[in-house]
C-alpha cells in the first residue's frame, strides 16, 4: 500500500542519514534499519500521518526534522539563540547560551542558559501577545463543572487581570524572591496567580489542589511563602470542596510545626461552590481577591530578571519521604515550553487547544499556562471532572469550544475507553486534529481506541515522554514527521540527547533495555531543588556520573523508537501521579497501630498503577475492616486522596535480607500474584515470611 511504501522511505531515509558521513551518524540513537517484510509485532505496526496532515505540518518530513535536530545538537547556540530572540529581551544574555557542568566528576552541577538576558515571561505571554495585535484574542476559554457555567478572557483583559493582581500583591509587600504559595483549583485565576507572581519576579508553588492538609503545611514550612493564594471551596462533580479550611488547618499547622507565620491569605470567592457568608474568616489575615483587586490599576510595571532568576518551585515525590522542590528558571524555560509545545501539537494560530492537567502538576505549569501562551494560543481551562454530568462531557466540551488539539493523559483515556464508545460517538469531534498523552506510558490498546474512536483515525497523537524535572517535553512525536508506533513515544526533541545505559552506566547501543538518561543540559531543565544541591546532585547525577538520570527504564527498537518501560526507583504512577512509595509509608506507620509497611505498585486496568501495601500491625492488634479504613484515611488526610492505598495486605513480617533490607522484588511478585515468579527466597532473614504473606494475600 501506499503507507507502507511511505513508511519504508522513512526508514530508508533514516538509515542513509545515519551511513552517510555527513549524515546522522553520530546520533546514536538514529540506529534504524530498513523495514523488513513482516508486519507482524509491536515494533511494526506502523501509523502515518496523512499526507494532508504532514503536507501543512510545522515539520513535515523525517528529512525535516533531521536537519533540525542535527543542526540543534552540532551548534545548539546558533539553534537556541535563534529562537530565543523571537521573545523579548530587555538586555540579550552574554556571549554564552550554554554554560554547564553536567559531569559530577568535574565537580558541582551547573546549568545555565541565556545567563545576563533579561527578560520577564508574563511580558512575554501576555503584553508582546498584546502588542503584537493579539489582544482581543480568547486566551482562556474557562469551563467550570456545570455545564452552563463558563467565561472568557481575552488576552488584554487577561493582562488587565494580571496586573491587578500583580500590584496588589506588591502592595502587600511580595518582592522579586519571594515565594507565593497557590493553592486553587481550575479557575481562570490560578493562571492569573502564576502570571501575576511572575510578573512581579515572585517566585511561585503551585500545590495541587488535591493536596491534603498536611501536605500543604509541609510545603509551606518549605518554602516559607509571603501569602498564600486560595480559593473558598471547589466543586468536584456534585461535590463541595472547602479548600480555605484546608488552608487554614495549614497555616495554623505551619507556624505551630514550623515557626512560619503567614500573615496573609488571599481568597478568591468561589460563588458556584461556597457563598462568602459560609466561609470561616480570619479578619486581618484573610482577605477576599474580589474585594482588593479591583482597586488596582489594570497595569503594572514589569520586574525584569535575569534569565536565571527563579521562576518557579513545583514539589514532586521522590524515593525518599520529603517532597522534592524543583526549581526551574526563568529563561531556558520559557524557550524551551515555546518551542516544545508549538513543535509537538504542531501549533496554529488558529487552533484551539485543551489540555486536562491540573496546574497544580507540571503539565498544567508548562502545557496549561507557559508554554500555550507564549504562543499565543487559545486556551482551555475546566474546572470539573471529565465523568460528570456523565462519560461524554470532555467530547462536549471539544465540540462547544471547537477544541483542536487535545492533551490528557493514558489514565483518562483508559476510564473512558471503559464506559464505552457511545459516549465518545454522540459528539461530532470533527473539529479535532491533534491528540496528546502524557503521564505514562500508554498502552497500544489505549492508543488504538484514542486513535481510532476519539479522533477517527484521523489524529496523531503525540506521546509526550517528559517529567517535572525537564520543564519540557524530552521524547515525542512531531505529528507530521514521524510514522507512529503505538506506545511509544518515538524520537528525542530538538537539542535532546537521550542515551541508554546500562547498570554500569555504560551506553548501550543499537536495540536495547536499559536505564534512560539525557547526555548534555536542554534549555528547559530544573536548575537545583530548593535548599538542597546536594539531594539535586545525588539524585540524579550520581547514579550514572556523566548524565541527567531520569530514574525510567527505556527500551529502543530496532527502527530507534524509544519505549518507556516505566519507573525504576521507588515510585509509583497512578493516574499519571507521581507517588513516591515511602511518603505512603511513612503516613501508613503513623498510624498508632501499624508497625511497619512496605508499599509496591501493581498494574492497574484504570490507573495504570495501584498502591499496594503490606501492613505489620503492631503486637496483639488483631485485623479488622475498621483498622484498613483508618489506614487508608490516614493516607488521605496526609498526603491526599489520590495517595490512597488500593489494597492493605496483612503482613505479620516482611521479607528481608539480613541486613534488614526489605526485598520489594518479592513483595512486588506477591501483590501481582505472580507466585511462581518470586526467584530466591533463601537470601531472606527469615524465609517463613514468604508463604505467611501469601496465605494471608486474599484475606
Ligand atoms: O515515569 C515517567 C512518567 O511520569 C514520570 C514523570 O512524572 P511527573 O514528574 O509527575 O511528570 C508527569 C508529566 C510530565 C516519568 O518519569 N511519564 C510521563 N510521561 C510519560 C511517562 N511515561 C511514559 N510515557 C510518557 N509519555
Amino acid at each position: 500500500s501506499s503507507n507502507n511504501l511511505r513508511t519504508n522511505n522513512f526508514l530508508r531515509h533514516v538509515e542513509s542519514m545515519r551511513l552517510h558521513p555527513s549524515g546522522a551518524g553520530h546520533i546514536p540513537y538514529l540506529n534504524a534499519i530498513i523495514l523488513g517484510e513482516s508486519l507482524a509485532t509491536e515494533e511494526d505496526d506502523f501509523v502515518l500521518p496523512s499526507e494532508d496532515f504532514a503536507s501543512q505540518a510545522n515539520v513535515q518530513s523525517p528529512e525535516q526534522y533531521l536537519k533540525l535536530y542535527k543542526r540543534s545538537i552540532e551548534d545548539p547556540d546558533g539553534f537556541w539563540s535563534e529562537i530565543a530572540s523571537q521573545f523579548y529581551w530587555k538586555q540579550r544574555w552574554g556571549d554564552k547560551v550554554c554554560d554547564e557542568n553536567f559531569d559530577i566528576r568535574n565537580g558541582n552541577i551547573k546549568i545555565e542558559w541565556f545567563k545576563g538576558g533579561i527578560t520577564n515571561i508574563c511580558y512575554n505571554c501576555l503584553d508582546r501577545n498584546v502588542e503584537a495585535g493579539l489582544g482581543d484574542k480568547v486566551a482562556i476559554y474557562w469551563e467550570g463543572n456545570e455545564p452552563s457555567l463558563d467565561a472568557t478572557l481575552t488576552y488584554s483583559q487577561l493582562l488587565d487581570q494580571v496586573c491587578q493582581l500583580a500590584n496588589y500583591l506588591k502592595d502587600i509587600g511580595v518582592k522579586k524572591g519571594d515565594a507565593v504559595i497557590i493553592y486553587l483549583p481550575m479557575l481562570m485565576e490560578l493562571p492569573i496567580a502564576m502570571l501575576a507572581c511572575a510578573r512581579i519576579g515572585a517566585v511561585h508553588s503551585v500545590v495541587f489542589a488535591g493536596f491534603s492538609a498536611e501536605a500543604l503545611t509541609q510545603r509551606i514550612i518549605d518554602c516559607k511563602p509571603k501569602v498564600v493564594i486560595t480559593c473558598n471551596a471547589v466543586k468536584r462533580g456534585p461535590k463541595a470542596i472547602h479548600l480555605k479550611d484546608i488552608v487554614d488547618t495549614a497555616i495554623h499547622d505551619s507556624a505551630q510545626n514550623g515557626g512560619i507565620s503567614i500573615d496573609k491569605c488571599l481568597v478568591y470567592e468561589n460563588p458556584s461552590a461556597m457563598k462568602k457568608e459560609d466561609t470561616k474568616w480570619k479578619e486581618g489575615r484573610d482577605i477576599w481577591w474580589q474585594d482588593v483587586t479591583p482597586q488596582y490599576p489594570t497595569t503594572c510595571p514589569v520586574e525584569w530578571v535575569d534569565a536565571e532568576d527563579p521562576l518557579f518551585l513545583l514539589y514532586t515525590s521522590g524515593s525518599t519521604g520529603k517532597p522534592k522542590g524543583v526549581l526551574h528558571t526563568t529563561g531556558g524555560y520559557m524557550v524551551y515550553t515555546a518551542t516544545t509545545f508549538k513543535y509537538a501539537f504542531d501549533y496554529k494560530p488558529s487552533d484551539i487547544y485543551w489540555c486536562t492537567a491540573d496546574c497544580g502538576w507540571i503539565t498544567g505549569h508548562s502545557y496549561v499556562t507557559y508554554g500555550p501562551m507564549l504562543n499565543g494560543a487559545s486556551v482551555v481551562v475546566f474546572e470539573g471532572a471529565p465523568s460528570y454530568p456523565d462519560s461524554g462531557r470532555c467530547w462536549d466540551i471539544v465540540d462547544k469550544y471547537k477544541v483542536t488539539i487535545f492533551y490528557t493523559a493514558p489514565t483518562l483515556v483508559r476510564s473512558l475507553m471503559r464506559d464505552g464508545d457511545a459516549f465518545v460517538t454522540r459528539y461530532s469531534r470533527k473539529s479535532l486534529r491533534v491528540l496528546g498523552s502524557v503521564g505514562e506510558p500508554i498502552n497500544p490498546s489505549a492508543w488504538r481506541w484514542f486513535y481510532n474512536v476519539v479522533g477517527d483515525s484521523r489524529c496523531p497523537i503525540s506521546d509526550t515522554w517528559w517529567q517535572t524535572e525537564t520543564g519540557g517535553f524530552m521524547i515525542t512525536p512531531l505529528p507530521g514527521a514521524w510514522p507512529q508506533k503505538p506506545g511509544s513515544a518515538t524520537f528525542p526533541f530538538f537539542g535532546v540527547q537521550p542515551v541508554i545505559v546500562d547498570e554500569k552506566g555504560i551506553e548501550i547501543e543499537g536495540e536495547c533495555n536499559g536505564y534512560l538518561c539525557i547526555k548534555k543540559s536542554w534549555p528547559g531543565a530544573f536548575r537545583t531543588l530548593y535548599g538542597d544541591h546536594e539531594r539535586y546532585e545525588t539524585t540524579y547525577f550520581k547514579p550514572f556520573a556523566g548524565y541527567y538520570f531520569s530514574g525510567d527504564g527505556c527500551s529502543r527498537d530496532k527502527d530507534g523508537y524509544h519505549w518507556l518501560t516505566g519507573r525504576v526507583d521507588d515510585v509509583i504512577n497512578v493516574s499519571g501521579h507521581r507517588i513516591g512509595t515511602a511518603e505512603v509509608e511513612s503516613a501508613l506507620v503513623s498510624h498508632p497501630q501499624c508497625a511497619e509497611a512496605a508499599v509496591v505498585g501493581v498494574e492497574h486496568e484504570v490507573k495504570g498503577q495501584g498502591i499496594y501495601a503490606f501492613v505489620t500491625v503492631v503486637d496483639g492488634v488483631p485485623y479488622s475492616e475498621q483498622l484498613r479504613k483508618d489506614l487508608i484515611l490516614t493516607v488521605r488526610k496526609l498526603i491526599g486522596a489520590f495517595a490512597a492505598p488500593d489494597k492493605i495486605h496483612w503482613a505479620p513480617g516482611l521479607p528481608k535480607t539480613r541486613s534488614g533490607k526489605i526485598m520489594r522484588r518479592i513483595l512486588r511478585k506477591i501483590a501481582s500474584r505472580q507466585l511462581d515468579e518470586l526467584g530466591d527466597t533463601s537470601t531472606l532473614a527469615d524465609p517463613s515470611v514468604v508463604n505467611q504473606l501469601i496465605e494471608l494475600a486474599d484475606s
